[in-house]
Order: structure tokens, then sequence, then C-alpha cells
């Protein structure tokens, strides 16, 4: 009403007699304390001005609100709190419609709840994702919510953290109403005009009884939640309080039951888990922000091609796909040819008996899907990822193959795992148009996607990369050319200092229990055994000629594939597996073998506990990738963390090993390093890095900022 206050987060006029309250606080409409101040001003000024009939919240932009400001969190809070804006929108004398469009997260969602009514538009995405940061709705979530849809909805949406349609917020009673058209202003006000019209009072989501309506299913549905919890979120905090903050709704008078959830909300923040997951999400958004996407425009892409039509090149073309993308895969001859087609096949039909896609989806998408063993058929595709073996020698013809038939300014993209792509850019006469996709299988589902930028690549071919990965839905980290780039790197170091741990004195079974205790899905040899044996021993034999001489070299893994041991494809690996099975179980014979190792090398077994077996893998682990972000393969610690997380395993809620490594405290990182040195100086050679940071009393974090 006052022109001062136009340039605010939050403004608000006089639509006949609706007071139209905008939020306008770019990217996203966050709750920052702005917001918070802006709209409880404009709830005093609707209450003061008698020619207000009603009041309409709105978001400017794209969203409603996506929730909380996340980069608060860990700052000092800054009144007001959140709830208290809630509550100060619920008590309102007047009607508060909340017209919800975009993101209408987290707070975002609880503001909504507070309001008396609610008009959404298709566009509009309700959740309360506060979970995946490891929180919980702190804002009357968990207490209006069970109130408004019931106990087994909320539940649902809150350990999930998914978003619902509008579509769906309807028919789950979170919203009244749908909106028609695409402004989303002139929704909420036809749908305010109307209540008006008809004296409609505020209407309290507190006074809500939706949870009242079946006790007992309530309660089956708080110990499903709790059952749930124990098995799936294993190791995680948030997602326990949630389910008992939805207790102390059904149990506890409303106010009670927000003062119990103000409590529990504050230990989450409060919990390192919380700061791995904020870490996280903002790693992962800052990875996809390389300095050549500042630097130049990506090339456009229309069309694809794939070479190679097996494991991963027909996962890659399912994924390209399904970005609504064209591909041409080539193979040598029309068999292999003909197996990658049904390879794709396959993915989709599995799709179609999910339920995830009909028939008439499935259709569509092949129909982008062309096949043909003559590289011509590539001559005008603007992008071309090439997925051959892992040789070489082959992988340079294939690009020499390329580089006759792409059309000028085409990308050429290899999926090579640890090949040198300065070399296979070499037999080119185009280096500056070559690059690294590095695809984690299953391509179609893996999200993480190393962009690895050989040394003559073109400033725009890096940029288009990170769009075409952006178009694709995966997370991409940029990375240099070395062996293994950032994450087959650190795989290989992980994995050596696990395999000293066991010659030493672990068992593979111990080993694996400690690291999934630590938070990994699966343990190391858990995953030699599904990646199957076969591929790591061929690498190792590879390597052979040129292994330092000072590296320790244990062979239990030869001995078990000299047997024929790959794994779950062979029945045996570390594990025995029942046929058909995907858990094996311990193996007497393999440990035998270890223990024959151990003699034949004169290594008297040590005990390790759970804690150290962690310690050591972590500190491996660590320095390696200091010595990554000291040589410029990695741009940030940041990168490391984005490419663990999404492509290893590496449990989200630590962060990643960077952050992780901050959170025990670099120094502690340097005295087991100094400490494990002394029985292998080769391997466990403190990164310089960590020993300059720790001069400095820096962290890795103070990193982060470089290269932004
Ligand atoms: N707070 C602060 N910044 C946020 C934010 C938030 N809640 N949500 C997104 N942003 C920022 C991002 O960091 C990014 O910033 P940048 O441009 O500087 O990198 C920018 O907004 C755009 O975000 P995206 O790149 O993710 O854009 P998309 O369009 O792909 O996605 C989104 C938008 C769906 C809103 C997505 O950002 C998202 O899921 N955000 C998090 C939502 C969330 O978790 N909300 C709950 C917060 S906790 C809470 O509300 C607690 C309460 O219960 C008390
Ligand atoms: P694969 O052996 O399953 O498939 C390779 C395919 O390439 C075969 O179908 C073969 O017929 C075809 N091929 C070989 N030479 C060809 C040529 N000259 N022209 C056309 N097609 C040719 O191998 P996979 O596992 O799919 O690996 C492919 C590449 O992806 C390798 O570089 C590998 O290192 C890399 N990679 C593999 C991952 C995995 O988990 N399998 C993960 C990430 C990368």
């Amino acid at each position: 009403m006052s022109p001062s206050n136009t340039l605010r987060a939050v403004t608000w006029s006089l639509s006949g007699n609706i007071l139209v309250v905008t939020i306008d606080h770019p990217p996203v409409n966050a709750l920052s304390a702005d917001v918070r101040r802006g709209l409880v001003d404009s709830l005093d000024a609707a209450e003061r001005d008698p020619a207000v009939a009603a009041v309409l919240i709105v978001g400017a932009g794209r969203n409603f609100i996506a929730g909380a400001d996340i980069r608060e969190f860990g700052k000092p809070p800054q009144p007001p709190a959140l709830p208290d804006v809630c509550e100060r929108i619920e008590a309102a004398s007047k009607p508060v419609v909340a017209a919800l469009h975009g993101a209408t997260l987290g707070g975002g969602l609880e503001i909504a709840l507070a309001a008396h009514y609610r008009v959404a538009l298709a566009s509009a995405k309700l959740g309360l994702p506060e979970v995946k940061l490891g929180l919980m709705p702190g804002a009357g979530g968990t207490q209006r919510t069970p109130r408004l849809i019931g106990v087994a909805a909320a539940l649902d949406l809150m350990l999930s953290g998914r978003h619902a349609n509008a579509e769906e917020a309807l028919a789950l009673g979170l919203v009244n109403q749908l909106g028609k058209g695409e402004d989303v202003l002139e929704a909420g006000l036809a749908y305010a005009r109307e209540l008006v019209a008809r004296h409609a009072p505020p209407r309290r989501t507190r006074d809500a009884r939706a949870f009242e309506a079946d006790p007992a299913a309530a309660r089956t549905a708080i110990d499903e939640a709790r059952r749930h919890t124990a098995t799936r979120s294993r190791g995680l905090f948030s997602p326990g309080k949630i389910v008992d903050a939805v207790q102390a709704a059904l149990e506890l008078p409303f106010d009670e039951g927000l003062a119990y959830e103000r409590r529990a909300f504050l230990e989450c923040l409060d919990s390192p888990q919380r700061a791995g997951l904020v870490h996280a999400f903002f790693a992962e958004r800052e990875a996809a922000k390389a300095p050549e996407t500042k630097a130049a425009s990506p090339r456009p892409i229309a069309s694809t091609g794939v070479v190679g039509g097996g494991t991963m090149g027909a996962g890659i073309a399912v994924a390209i796909l399904e970005a609504g993308l064209p591909v041409v895969m080539i193979e040598r001859d029309d068999e292999a040819l003909a197996r990658g087609r049904a390879y794709v096949e396959r993915v989709y039909d599995g799709l179609v008996a999910k339920g995830r896609l009909s028939r008439a989806g499935k259709e569509q998408a092949l129909a982008r899907f062309t096949g043909s063993t003559d590289y011509a058929a590539l001559s005008t595709v603007d992008l071309i990822v090439e997925a051959v073996f892992e040789d070489m020698a082959v992988k340079k013809t294939v690009f020499a193959e390329l580089d006759r038939v792409a059309r000028p300014q085409a990308v050429l993209a290899t999926n090579t795992s640890y090949l040198d792509i300065d070399e296979i850019a070499a037999v080119t006469s185009r280096p500056a148009d070559v690059i690294g996709l590095h695809f984690f299988s299953p391509a179609h589902v893996m999200k993480l996607l190393e962009i690895v930028v050989p040394a003559r690549v073109a400033t725009d071919v890096v940029s288009t990369a990170f769009e075409f990965a952006r178009r694709l839905g995966k997370t991409p980290v940029r990375a240099g050319v070395c062996d293994g780039f950032i994450g087959n790197r650190l795989l290989a170091v992980y994995r050596t200092a696990a395999d000293y741990l066991m010659e030493d004195g672990a068992s593979p079974y111990q080993i694996d229990r400690a690291m999934r205790e630590f938070g990994y899905p699966m343990g190391p040899y858990q995953v030699v055994d599904l990646a199957g044996g076969d591929i790591g021993w061929a690498a190792r034999k590879r390597r052979a000629p040129t292994r330092d001489a000072r590296m320790r070299y244990v062979e239990i893994a030869d001995r078990l594939c000299e047997r024929g041991w790959f794994g779950q494809k062979t029945g045996r690996g570390f594990y025995r597996y029942e046929p058909g099975a995907r858990t094996g179980s311990p193996d007497p014979e393999v440990e035998a073998i270890i223990d024959a190792e151990r003699q034949r090398h004169g290594i008297v077994p040590r005990h390790f506990d759970d804690e150290e077996i962690v310690r050591r893998l972590m500190t491996a682990v660590i320095n390696e990738a200091a010595n990554i972000v000291r040589e410029g393969i990695a741009l940030r610690p940041l990168d490391v963390d984005v490419a663990l997380v999404h492509g290893y395993g590496f449990p989200r809620h630590r962060g990643g090993p960077m952050m992780y490594a901050d959170t025990i405290g670099l120094a502690h990182v340097l005295a087991d390093l100094r400490r494990y040195e002394e029985e292998d100086a080769f391997f466990w050679q403190p990164s310089p890095l960590i020993v300059e940071l720790v001069e400095r009393g820096a962290s890795f974090s103070s990193l982060n900022g470089a290269a932004r």
C-alpha cells in the first residue's frame, strides 16, 4: 500500500477488496528473514485496513516458495521465526488464500498450510523435502499436515520428501481447488473473490480433523513408518524424529505438538547429518558451474550418435533417448548391433513392466533410435559418445573414423574409464572437439557424469558437455585427465587400502560390514563381486609392467580370479552365491586362501576394529583426493565430494570425503597418515596439500570458493 515497500522482498497492494501479498525474492522465493518479516507486516496491514476483505499470498517468478532459506542454516537466527509467521497467518481474522505454482516446498508448503484456503496451478509441485537435508518440517508441517490429509499420507510425504503435483495434492486434500491457466495471480484472485462473495470465514488447519477419521489406521501407519525408518533409513537421524513428531500430533494438543516439533527440528538442525546433506545440496549445484560454462555458450545439440552397443553404449543411448534426443548407434557388425538394440529395448521393457512407462511411450522413445554398422550414419549428428572396448588401439581407430565422417563442430566424446584422452584426441585433426564424458553403470540410472577436460579441448565444447549433462538430468563434475580421473583413481586407492587391511588381518566380510555401517550401501568386496572380479584383474595385469616397485601388491583377488571366481556372475567371488541370489554368504575357502597368502608373505594377522577399518579406508581416500585437488584434476574439494556421493555410494549424509575430513579435522587426518606412514611410507605419504592446510589451520572447505 505504501510505495516505499515496492523494492522489498514482500510487497502488498489492494485489488478491489483483496490484499494481494507478493513474495518476490529470487531465485526461488526462499523464506529469508526479509520475506518472513514482510509476510508478518503484510498481515498486520490487512488487519488494520477495513477495506481488506481477504488476503491472497502469491509468489513472483516461477515458484510460490521453495522453503526455508537453506543458506541461513547454521547462522544466528533472526526474528521472526518461521513457525511464528505461520501462526500469524493462521490466526488472521480475515480469510487468507495461498495461490500456488511451481515449487511449494518445505516451509513454503507450511506457509500454504497455515493459510485458510489453497488453490494450485498445474505447475505446482508440493512437498516436504526437509528429510533430504537431514531435517524435518519445522514450521508446523508435522502437526498441520496429518490434521489436513491424515497420518499415512502425511508420513509418506515427509519421509520420502517427494513432490506431489497439483492433481494429487487436490486428491490428498492438500489444496482446495485447481486453478485454470498459467497466471497465478488471476487464479488466486478468482478464488479469493469467490470466497469473499460467499462470506467464507477463516478456516484454520489446526482445527482440521482428518487424522481422527480412523484412529486404528493412524496407529498402524505410525508403527509401519517406524519399522520402515529402522530398516530403509538406517543410520539417518531425522526420519525417526519425523515419525515421533507425527505421533505427537496425534497425542498432544496442537500448541504442545508445535513445541515438540520445534525442539526436534532444532536437534536436527544441529546434527552433523544436516550439515553433510546441505553441503551435498550446494556442492552438486556448484559442481555444475565449471568456469567454461561462464566463459562460452554451448554448441546446439539436436542429434547424437553412440559408438558401441555394449553395457555402457546401450545405457548411454537410453539416457539420451530419455532426454528426448535422437540416437544413432554404431556397432561392428549386424549381430553386435542387434545385441545393442536388444539391450536398449530390454531397458524399456523393464520400465513398462514396472508401470513407469506406457507401451506407446516405449514406441515413441524407440522411434528416435536407429542403428548402423556404417560410420557414415554419423555424418550429420551434433555429438558422438564412443563406448567401445577399453583398449587404446581400438579407441584410436574409432576416433580416426569419427574424424573422417563427423561434421565440423561436432563434439567427439569418449566414455573411457582410465585411458589418456589427450592421446585419443591427438589421432584426430580436431583435438579441440574431443572431450571425455564418463558415464557410470547403469548409465541410464547413475547420476554422475564426469566431464573430463583434455588439454586441447575448446572452451565451448566443455560448456556443451555441461549443458548436455543438464539435459540428461545428470550431475556433472569437471575432471582433468589422469589415470582414473577423479572417481576411479580414488576407488583404486580405497580398494588398495582395503586389500592391505585384508592381508594384514581383517576379513573381507568385516571390512564390508564396517563400510556399510559407515553408510555405504555395499562394502568394497561386495562391489567387486557385483561388477565382476575379471574387470579389475584385467586392469591389474595391464598395469603390472608399469607398477611402481615400491608399491605393496596384494595378490588375494588374483588368486580368486585364477580359480574363475569372478563374483555374482560365476556364483563365487569373495562371497558364495546360491543360483540367482544377489547376496552372498562368507566363504571359508576364501578365508583359507587369504590365510595362505598371509603365510606366504610372513604376515602375522592383526586385529582391526571396525572404527580402524573405516579410518584407514577414509584416510587413504582423503589423502589421494587432496592430491587430486592439488594437481587440479578436481577444481575444488566439493567436486570430489559430488563425484563420490553420486557415483560411488559415499554416504550423502556425510557430505563427501572432503567434507567428512573437515568434520573430523585435518590435523587428525594428518596424525593418522603419519602413524600409517611408519608401516608403509610409499602408500601413506601425506599429501602436501594436507600438510599445508594443517600448517595454516585451514580446511578443505576454505578451497571451495577458489574456482567459482
Ligand atoms: N534456500 C536457499 N536457496 C535455495 C533454496 C532454498 N530453500 N532452494 C533453491 N535455492 C537456490 C539454489 O541453491 C540455486 O542457487 P544458485 O543459482 O546460486 O546455484 C537456485 O536457488 C536455483 O536452484 P536450482 O538450481 O535447484 O533450481 P531448480 O529450478 O532446478 O530447482 C527447486 C528448484 C525445486 C526449488 C530446488 O532448488 C530445490 O529442491 N530446493 C530445495 C527445496 C527444499 O529442500 N526446501 C526445504 C527447505 S528446509 C525447510 O523449508 C525447513 C522448514 O520446514 C522450517
Ligand atoms: P562392452 O564390452 O560391454 O561393450 C563394448 C562394445 O563395443 C561391444 O558391443 C563391441 O561390439 C563394441 N565395439 C568394439 N569395437 C567397436 C568398433 N570398432 N566400432 C563399433 N563398436 C565396437 O564394454 P562396456 O562395459 O560397455 O565399456 C565400454 C567403455 O565404457 C569402455 O571404455 C569402458 O572402460 C567404459 N566404461 C565402462 C563402465 C562399466 O561399468 N562397464 C563404466 C564406465 C565406463
